[in-house]
């Protein structure tokens, strides 16, 4: 049995969705065991492979292995034992080392605020036993300082912490604490490259955040790297450019515009350049001009696998907008995303998954929603229900319709996420 944690990224339940997808394409058997807003905890007959997995993913800070457990009411000594010589050196830091650097971070499971405060209060002197525990048999250690109760993955990276060191994790949860050392850290420097260092970049429809378009890309949950993915509405093909990096190697992308099939090109090109690892006579790529609702004069039926997209959202706005005008947006908008699903509908192939964003608008808490799921289904979709832990009240982003928002209420327009499979 082993068990994993999974430090959460800024959208929780996405980044639940996400694991749970990308690991159901290896394992069967993976249970979440706890959880919270911070981090998720996996257990898993089968070994997990922690480094591919969290360079895969978009919304996972770090990720590793727990190792150790022991109930609040134990004993001081099974506390200390944790943090002993030989335990350390057994089952944390790498064997060879004369010299290491070391970090703490504590995250909350189900537990109360004023736990996890007296456990935070307890990390000084932690530090201070670590390194003399490891001093006393021949190991100088110096230590992270800590802002906070937990490191950033930044700071874990530039420290050297995984390959020189540890980075300690202590999950707290109810009755219990458990211990464990972080495996693997999200490539944060990649995601802001791709973001802001490719040379097409449309700021007036709306930039997507790449670690967004890696993970709908990884909800839709394809794990064959050969089958046709299709992004209708592809802007500046942000969503392109992580299906490239995650392997996929048969691509379409269309747009309307002429600029964003300029730019879509453009940043696809500088991917390659820029990510020589990329062989790209392995790629199939097709990027043209089309409206989506004609779609089908350049795109067989029947030939794709699956579509990833972020359509048009409505017009650019300069304020947050009133419930009437969001609403007035809303019925406009709702015709192109009927008329993209009856393409949809054609270009799939049957039990294929389309990952689509409706916007949402908020106005003093209440919030206006595309309202045409129903329809959608009419045309020969099923809307597919996000894998999540059960007590998902956890998770205020995860609506009553099995959507999950990605944004917040000062945003003039969110996302709302959503997953169908054509029948
Ligand atoms: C929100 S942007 C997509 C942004 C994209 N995800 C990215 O990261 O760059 C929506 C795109 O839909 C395109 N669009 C609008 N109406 C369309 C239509 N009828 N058919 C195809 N594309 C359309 C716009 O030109 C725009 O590039």
């Amino acid at each position: 049995m082993h068990r994993y944690f999974f430090i959460l990224g800024r959208n929780p339940a996405l980044s639940i969705a996400e694991l749970l997808s990308v690991i159901k394409l290896n394992i069967n058997d993976c249970k979440i065991e706890s959880f919270s807003r911070e981090v998720c905890l996996i257990v898993t007959h089968e070994k997990l492979d922690i480094l591919l997995l969290v360079k895969q993913l978009g919304g996972m800070v770090k990720a590793g292995e727990m190792l150790d457990e022991v109930n609040l009411d134990a004993s001081e000594a099974d506390f200390d034992n944790i943090i002993s010589y030989s335990n350390l050196t057994e089952k944390y830091i790498p064997r060879q080392l004369k010299k290491i650097h070391y970090g703490i971070s504590i995250y909350p499971l189900d537990c109360e605020e004023k736990l996890l405060e007296s456990f935070e209060q307890k990390l000084k002197v932690l530090y201070i036993s670590i390194k003399e525990n490891l001093r006393e048999k021949g190991i100088k250690a110096g230590f992270v300082r800590l802002k906070e109760r937990n490191l950033s993955s930044v700071s874990v990276a530039k420290n050297n912490l995984l390959d020189k060191g540890m980075e300690l994790i202590f999950l707290l949860d109810k009755n219990r604490l458990l211990a464990g050392k972080t495996l693997a850290v999200q490539e944060f420097g990649g995601f802001t490259f791709r973001d802001i260092g490719r040379p097409g970049i449309d700021k007036r429809s709306g930039i997507m955040p790449p670690k967004l378009a890696r993970m709908m890309i990884n909800i839709a949950g394809v794990a064959d790297k050969s089958k046709l993915l299709l992004d209708s509405f592809c802007g500046s093909g942000t969503i392109l450019q992580e299906g490239l990096i995650l392997g996929y190697k048969n691509i379409i992308g269309s747009d309307v515009s002429g600029k964003a099939v300029g730019d879509t090109k453009r940043n696809i090109s500088w991917l390659f350049d820029r990510y020589r690892n990329l062989e790209k006579d392995e790629y199939r790529i097709n990027i043209f001009q089309s409206d989506v609702r004609n779609i089908l004069k350049t795109t067989p039926g029947g030939s794709v696998d699956f579509i990833t997209t972020e359509p048009f959202l409505g017009p650019p706005l300069h304020s947050k907008p009133k419930r009437i005008q969001s609403e007035r947006m809303i019925r406009e908008l709702e015709p192109l995303y009927l008329s993209a699903f009856g393409q949809f509908y054609k270009l799939l192939k049957p039990g294929c998954p389309v990952v689509f964003i409706f916007p949402v608008f908020e106005e003093k808490g209440i919030f206006s929603f595309v309202n045409i799921i129903g329809k959608i289904e009419k045309m020969g979709f099923r809307q597919v229900a996000f894998d999540q832990p059960d007590r998902n009240t956890v998770f205020q982003e995860i609506t009553k319709r099995n959507t999950i928002i990605y944004g917040n209420r000062y945003d003039f327009v969110m996302r709302e996420i959503i997953k169908f499979r054509r029948i």
